[in-house]
């Protein structure tokens, strides 16, 4: 595990639980172990988002113009140890469903992989989107990515809603899960105007299953 020169600062307020473990590989050295929202745009955490995601896919799916803009627009969870960041998630909210927020990212570096802190970290992100307008998590997932299945099937509940093929290239499918955070307000159902529909993928169904695009609406197979 390597943590010097990476960004040690507190961020945000600190939600909910934070919780201490202690390293085997580290002499049992005890780390406390955090997840904050980011509240205040710094510049500097660019790097972290894009640093750590480098750490895990070989094509960067960020570039330092969509974290910097995520960091701002959308919502940045971190995940720390006694302040330094080992972790980092970003979302989204839907456009044609306001009360839906999208995973865009989660990562974690990889020594701290493995030891219960993605289970942490998605649990107090959930935690945090119940408190607000959110009612159901949306992310796309590799269908080879046994870990995060792991973490999102079968340890949260995130159920399938489609496959798309070919999604970001060749052999290149996505998994679409869903997870009801909670049930949604009568009110807001009402009041929102329904969008138009404009598939925004090629997609397919899997079997036996439907496959939706970003405004929801099941693509059926010809
Ligand atoms: C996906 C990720 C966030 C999970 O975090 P983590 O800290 O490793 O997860 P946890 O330790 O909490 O493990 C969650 C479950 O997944 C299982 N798991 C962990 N690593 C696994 C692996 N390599 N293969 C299969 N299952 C695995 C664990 O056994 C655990 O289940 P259990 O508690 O019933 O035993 C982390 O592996 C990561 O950052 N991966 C790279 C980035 C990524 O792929 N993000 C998701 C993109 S959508």
């Amino acid at each position: 595990m390597r943590t010097c020169g990476l960004l040690a600062k507190r961020y945000g307020r600190h939600k909910g639980a934070s919780l201490e473990i202690a390293l085997s590989d580290h002499d049992g050295q005890t780390f406390k172990i955090s997840v904050n929202e980011v509240k205040t745009h710094d510049p500097a955490l660019i790097s972290s988002v894009v640093d750590i995601d480098l750490l895990t896919f070989s094509e960067p799916t960020w570039s330092r113009y969509t974290a910097g803009l995520l960091l701002r627009h959308g919502r940045t969870f971190l995940l720390q140890a006694n302040d330094v960041i080992i972790g980092t998630s970003q979302l989204l909210r839907a456009w044609s469903n306001p009360d839906e927020a999208v995973l865009f990212s989660m990562s974690i570096r990889p020594g701290w992989r493995g030891r219960g802190l993605g289970t942490f970290f998605l649990e107090e992100i959930t935690k945090v989107l119940v408190e607000t307008q959110v009612t159901t998590l949306m992310l796309e997932v590799d269908p080879e990515n046994h870990a995060a299945i792991e973490l999102y099937e079968n340890k949260f509940g995130f159920e399938r809603q489609g496959i798309c093929r070919q999604e970001y290239g060749e052999g290149q499918d996505r998994l679409h899960l869903r997870k009801v955070l909670r049930p949604k307000a009568e009110t807001i159902k009402t009041t929102l105007e329904p969008i138009p529909s404009t598939p925004s993928a090629h997609c397919e169904p899997g079997p036996a299953l439907h496959c939706l695009t970003d405004n929801e609406e099941v693509c059926i197979a010809p």
